[in-house]
């Protein structure tokens, strides 16, 4: 294996006229890398006619770099048509050159007992580095999407390194609690998943998330007309959807890794399809109640491929505005907790 860094490219004829796009996968031989590589080299995050060049980072460690190349053969040995290239490195320059999208997941997972915010120390200074790099080098019309906990501080630290990307490029995942808390209620109301909408979530990738489950439908009426039991909204329901990490942890001993990659390919893929309606952690700008610096989760609309402007008309109840309060002074906690990292 060669180490310091190397690219390894291969070429086909394009079937098609249309530019490949780049995308550069840190943590890319991990547990959601492993998951997530295959997705979208089959098309599921771009479509079926979009051919990808896929920028493998990984840590700058024999073992990670070998595991790397392991999957890599996979991907050759899968054939995919759209898949017309692939770099693999442990330098983030040569990673993330040129990337028309980063997707951040290379970094610790928590263990059992942990919070996500215990990862902070050791996870955030990686985004320092990668906020700067992918700065420099990446495609002008970069976007960024953080996996990586506790993402939505994470990727408030590599927006900060931004001097040419505007905030809004830096996204962060929620998407796996907004599926999370789709399941739950269908379960409850004994529907199809298909049946419910518009459930979105406000604030941090953590136990203090909010679904806000007031503006949620069930086959087009209120979930709170649907579902009589509000206390089970109000309680077992928020416990269940913000508590749900730890609980594969504890299951699985190891945290959450298929249905990671699987909302991220939901985040991506909805972020370039205009009109879709979901739930992304961004610079929050203040609204619903967030402190303006801050990214939160909260509902957007795509407008064009990769951009997105806030909803803002959701009415929110007294319960809606206490619980965004504290997954609120949560982030902003956070925020003090890296001040050194963001310059204040
Ligand atoms: P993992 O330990 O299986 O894989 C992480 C990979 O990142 C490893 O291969 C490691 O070598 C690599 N890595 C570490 N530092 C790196 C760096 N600086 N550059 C490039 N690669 C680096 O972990 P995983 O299960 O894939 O999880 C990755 C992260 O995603 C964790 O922080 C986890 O908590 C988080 N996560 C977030 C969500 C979410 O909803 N936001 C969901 C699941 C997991
Ligand atoms: C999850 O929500 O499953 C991930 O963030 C992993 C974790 O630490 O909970």
């Amino acid at each position: 294996m060669r180490r310091g860094g190397f690219a390894l490219s291969w070429g086909f004829p394009m079937s098609t006229n249309t530019t490949p796009i780049r995308v550069a996968v840190t943590g890319a031989a991990g547990q959601i890398g492993y998951a997530l590589l295959f997705r979208i080299a089959s098309g599921a995050m771009f479509g079926p006619d979009r051919p990808i060049i896929l920028q493998l980072i990984e840590a700058p460690f024999e073992k990670a770099m070998k595991a790397l190349e392991g999957v890599a053969m996979e991907l050759d040995d899968c054939a995919f048509p759209l898949l017309k290239g692939i770099v693999m490195t442990d330098q983030p320059e040569v990673g993330f050159k040129d990337a028309n999208w980063s997707l951040l997941i290379g970094a610790k997972p928590r263990g059992p007992g942990m919070e996500r915010a215990d990862l902070l120390k050791d996870n955030g200074k990686i985004f320092v580095g990668q906020g700067q790099i992918i700065d420099r080098v990446a495609a002008d019309d970069a976007r960024i999407a953080v996996v990586g906990n506790p993402a939505n501080t994470n990727c408030m630290i590599a927006a900060s390194q931004a001097k040419r990307l505007t905030p809004d490029r830096f996204t962060a995942m929620v998407r796996l609690d907004q599926n999370r808390a789709q399941t739950q209620l269908a379960k409850k109301a004994g529907v199809d998943l298909t049946a419910v909408k518009d459930i979105f979530i406000y604030g941090n990738h953590s136990p203090t998330m909010f679904p806000a489950f007031g503006s949620a439908t069930i086959e087009g009426k209120k979930v709170t007309d649907v579902i009589s039991d509000h206390e089970w909204l109000k309680g077992p329901f928020l416990e269940t959807v913000g508590k749900r990490g730890a609980a594969i942890i504890a299951a699985r001993g190891a945290s959450s890794a298929a249905s990671a990659a699987n909302a991220l390919t939901d985040h991506v893929r909805d972020l370039m399809t205009p009109g879709k309606i979901h739930s992304v952690a961004v610079k929050s700008e203040g609204l619903y109640g967030f402190d303006p610096k801050v990214w939160a989760g909260m509902p957007v609309r795509t407008t064009t491929p990769g951009s997105y402007e806030i909803i803002k008309g959701y009415e929110m109840c007294e319960f809606a505005k206490e619980k965004i309060a504290i997954t609120n002074k949560e982030l902003v906690d956070e925020r003090a907790f890296v001040a050194d990292q963001i310059g204040g």
